[in-house]
């Protein structure tokens, strides 16, 4: 909740209606949501640009929104199942909104955090521009085109995603980013016009340089006064700085200021500690302008030998990479469900996130600046050279200096962004025009932020790599090649090292092949003996991945041991939609997460729960209902030393974690009853866990991750639904139908099972368990009340839970 009402503090004043409210007594900007009461229209639709079009037949909805997610799965589309399996096509939406006459002399902007893609818009029927970008954030002046008083002006917007494959994962189609409405006075702080940064940070004292770009709109030349405020969390002003100069009429002028505060509170990942900067704009002593800039103070640096130090101490970045869906969400962003992603990985022990491979929401960058993670900010998955027939590669020209500068200038004061990627796997690694473009990419970074390293993720970690050649990367990123980690001095000598991503182990949630130490590789023995599991299903035993990766185990095991080695990315924190290797069709979503796509963490997460947490750990695995099978391996991921297994209370054995040892295994005559296990802490607490065989399905259990939440029509709570027996075990296997129902101010914004090859609409209010569990997504609407949601199955008896919107 917090996180949330900060996230709307940036934005100073949050208006959500079609009519503008008029401006406060002071003159201050206005920074309004421009989310609400669109039109929508799937299809194309000619004359949707001019003001006069009649759209009263077409749909009214909220942004964001994303029209992909809320279509039925069929291999047909020309997305296929790497893309999710989901329809693109074109879409337009309208929206439609008054001006007071009071904001003549305003200049009224329109801000764009991503449309998926080729966006054209207008605004009453006079064209803005086309951004093709899906993942960069834009924006439009209005001023010139607005009508005021009574007579409604009309944006429109079109977004063409019907040219496919262009993505080789999900992208979702639609304004699935916030919008927002900016209005400020004629002298104003430019668009993303800030720059903070610490040259010099000691416990005594930070040196703050502040960076503004002050656009005087006016007609005349002003000599303006600019004051940066600086301010901690507890709100109490620590510095300020006052600033003049002329700036002449219609033009922009950069301030520089430098300020210093005593005894900063420096920013690190168990302390994200943000400062917030206030720009004043005055000139003849009234204000035109108040600027807000969140930033953090800390310091880093990658070294060639001890990996990545932050504030003078060694950090190991354990990180995920993660695509941009929200699963049964699609890529619609809410800062909620970014936000139950980012507190399932925190208590994981995960402390970095790349943000593979685009620019990301700036939400994500918000939450993780106050949550704590080390961000690879990435811009692109590929150049010139192509991946797929409609990607990025037909924008390249014209658009790459314009989103990356775009991206970095957005970015720039995020304290959690501490790398560039200025690509993925990019074609180019392979063509001697790797090398030029590599150093005009890294060139236009530079021009704008100078104080991060900037990396390319290579899957060729060769010298011979042109990317890599061209000198020009601060960070050498490897994909993948674990096996090669220990030899990078040799072929890099002196050069700092990042694992941009690594492992791409596959699992299914709930799902376990022995024996479990025979790993299954793809494609290598994918065939043999049959074509992967006739249920589309990977095994959770961290016995599965594909080729070019590893498991789980092997390459932490050799992070973990070299201070050299920065730290890495796992490929991926979260399953995503697309991309469902190892399978196709009927498949549609990817096996990739130690999380499944519903949220539900797949084993693999106690692994490296008990790696990177201090927390006690013991997680016994698989379940304890088998037929047919005679011996059942059980592992234990722990961080006690040693753990005790039992079988009906009677001792197995206790097994000692050897320093190599990331689990422990059992090999156990399978009896139905219970199989437990126990280990002693370091502060010498028993900890232990039972599975119990589970009977037959009895009952609907519900949890929900909180009880109550805000009724601004965008909070969510997640309720979990679990298939148990009558003595509340879970059913490993059950898959009953369950049916939802909502009473209250309240809705189903999705449901989920983590099931990879499911075709169940996300959008819907029933949903089969898979391996036992699913999940619903309630949201609010903007009334306040008790939203009740009841849950029944054929046969169990119901369950049902009450949610707060307050
Ligand atoms: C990598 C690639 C990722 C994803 C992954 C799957 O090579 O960078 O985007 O495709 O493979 O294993």
């Amino acid at each position: 909740m917090k996180i949330l009402k900060n996230l709307c503090a940036i934005t100073c004043l949050v208006l959500l209606f079609t009519v503008l409210i008029p401006l406060p007594a002071q003159n201050t900007r206005i920074i309004s949501n421009f989310c609400n009461d669109w039109k929508f229209h799937p299809g194309d639709a000619a004359d949707a640009k001019e003001k006069s079009f009649d759209d009263s037949g077409w749909r009214t909805l909220d942004l964001p929104h994303d029209w992909s997610i809320e279509g039925k799965f069929s291999n047909d589309y020309p997305a296929s199942p790497g893309g999710g399996a989901l329809p693109g096509g074109i879409g337009w939406y309208r929206k439609e909104f008054t001006v007071p006459p009071s904001y003549k002399d305003k200049q009224v902007f329109i801000d764009f955090d991503g449309v998926y893609q080729n966006s054209e818009v207008w605004i009453n029927g006079q064209y803005l521009g086309k951004r093709p970008y899906g993942y960069i954030s834009f924006r439009y002046e209005l001023t010139p085109y607005l009508n005021y008083g009574d007579d409604e002006n009309i944006i429109s917007v079109k977004v063409d995603n019907s040219l496919q494959p262009n993505s080789r994962w999900y992208s979702g189609s639609g304004i699935y980013r916030n919008v927002w409405l900016t209005i400020t006075d004629n002298i104003f702080v430019d668009q993303w016009g800030t720059y903070i940064t610490t040259p010099r940070v000691s416990k005594q004292s930070a040196n703050i340089h502040v960076n503004t770009k002050i656009r005087n709109a006016a007609r005349h030349d002003r000599q303006v006064t600019l004051t940066t405020t600086i301010y901690n969390t507890e709100g109490e002003k620590v510095a300020e700085v006052v600033s003049d100069d002329l700036i002449t009429k219609k033009s922009a002028l950069e301030f520089d200021q430098d300020i210093t505060v005593t005894r900063p509170v420096l920013w690190s990942i168990e302390n994200p500690y943000m400062y917030k900067a206030i720009s004043l704009i005055e000139w003849e002593g009234t204000l035109y302008d108040k600027y807000e800039t969140f930033f953090g103070i800390r310091y880093f640096s990658f070294d060639s030998n001890k990996g990545f130090l932050l504030n003078g101490k060694n950090v190991k970045i354990k990180g995920v990479c993660n695509h941009h869906d929200l699963g049964c969400l699609g890529s619609a962003i809410n800062s909620k469900a970014l936000e139950r992603q980012l507190e399932i990985l925190k208590d994981m022990g995960c402390n970095g996130i790349r943000t593979s491979h685009n620019p990301p929401a700036p939400e994500l960058l918000d939450l993780c600046d106050r949550m704590g993670f080390i961000v690879m900010d990435e811009a692109f998955d590929m150049w010139k050279l192509k991946k797929n027939p409609y990607d990025y590669n037909l924008f390249w020209d014209e658009w790459h200096k314009r989103d990356l500068e775009d991206l970095v200038l957005r970015d720039r004061n995020h304290p959690s962004v501490f790398i560039w990627s200025i690509g993925n796997e990019i074609l180019e690694q392979w063509d001697s025009s790797g090398i030029e473009m590599t150093k005009e990419l890294v060139d236009i970074v530079k021009n704008v932020d100078n104080t991060r390293p900037v990396t390319s993720a290579c899957n060729f970690p060769e010298p011979s790599n042109n990317i890599i050649k061209s000198g020009a990367l601060d960070l050498i990123g490897y994909n993948y090649h674990h096996n090669d980690f220990t030899a990078f001095h040799t072929r890099f000598p002196g050069q700092k090292f990042i694992a941009a991503e690594t492992n791409s182990a596959l699992a299914t949630r709930g799902h376990y092949d022995m024996p479990s130490d025979s790993v299954r590789i793809w494609p290598e023995q994918w065939d043999k003996p049959v074509k992967g599991n006739p249920d589309y299903t990977c095994s959770a035993y961290d016995n599965c991945h594909a080729g070019w990766g590893s498991t789980h185990e092997a390459t932490w095991k050799v992070i973990k041991k070299y201070s050299f080695l920065s730290g890495m990315y796992i490929w991926t924190g979260f399953d995503y939609l697309g991309e469902p290797t190892p399978y196709w069709w009927p498949a549609r979503s990817s096996y990739f997460g130690i999380i499944d796509l519903a949220g539900f963490p797949k084993d693999a997460y106690y692994l490296y729960q008990s790696e990177w947490t201090d927390k006690p750990v013991l997680h016994v695995f698989p379940h304890w209902n088998w037929d047919n099978v005679d011996t059942v391996d059980v592992w234990v991921y722990t961080n006690c030393r040693e753990a005790e297994l039992f079988l009906n209370d009677k001792s197995l054995g206790t097994k000692k974690m050897m320093p190599e040892d990331l689990h422990l295994m059992w090999k156990v005559p399978f009896t139905p009853g219970k199989i437990s296990a126990a280990g002693k802490t370091k502060d010498k607490k028993i900890i232990r866990q039972d599975i119990y065989t589970a009977g037959a399905p009895a009952k609907i259990i519900l949890s929900a991750d909180r009880d109550t939440i805000s009724a601004d029509g965008r909070d969510l709570a997640f309720v979990t639904v679990k298939i148990a027996d009558n003595n509340e075990n879970l059913v490993p296997d059950a898959d009953n139908l369950v049916s939802f129902k909502i009473k209250g101010p309240g809705f189903i914004a999705g449901v989920d099972n983590g099931c990879q090859s499911s075709h169940e609409p996300f959008k819907a209010d029933y949903r089969k368990a898979f391996n036992g569990m699913c999940l619903a997504v309630i949201q609010s609407n903007e009334d306040r009340g008790e939203i009740t949601l009841t849950a029944t199955s054929e046969g169990l008896a119901e369950a049902s839970l009450v949610i707060r919107a307050k």
